[in-house]
């Protein structure tokens, strides 16, 4: 019975961590972030994959960066000045006024491409 409990609980803990994922992407498209956000190319916004090597081993600065909280990284190049333009609105009006987890769940969403 002990034992069948710990299975049950093994098996749920696996499918939330699974589910938690799948909600990072859910949340970045729902956000309205896919429109500028492609995962391999840069399209109106730097890919998720630019972004990611941006914050590679950095997800705490990529989660404050959701949040409202630091300078953006990438806006150099032909990127250059579109914070104030095309993300920061994205910043205010969206992702800062997710949840913590949201932002965590988003985060990881972009840092695993
Ligand atoms: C209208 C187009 C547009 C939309 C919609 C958009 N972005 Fe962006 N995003 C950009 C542009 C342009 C940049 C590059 C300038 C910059 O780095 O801030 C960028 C940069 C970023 C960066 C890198 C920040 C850095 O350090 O430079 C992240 C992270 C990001 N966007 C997340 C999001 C999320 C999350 C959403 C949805 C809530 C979103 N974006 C929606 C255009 C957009």
């Amino acid at each position: 019975m002990k034992l069948a409990k710990t299975v049950m609980s093994l098996t749920l803990g696996l499918a939330l961590s699974a589910s938690v994922y799948a909600d990072g992407a859910a949340k970045f498209a729902q956000g309205g972030c896919t429109a500028c956000h492609q995962p391999a190319v840069d399209t109106a916004g730097p890919s998720l994959k630019a972004i990611s090597a941006a914050y590679k081993g950095n997800e705490a600065a990529l989660i404050s960066f959701l949040a409202g909280k630091g300078a953006p990284k990438l806006a150099t190049g032909r990127f250059a000045g579109q914070f104030e333009t095309l993300m920061k609105p994205q910043v205010a009006n969206g992702s800062a006024k997710w949840t913590a987890a949201e932002r965590i769940d988003v985060a990881k969403h972009i840092m695993k491409k």
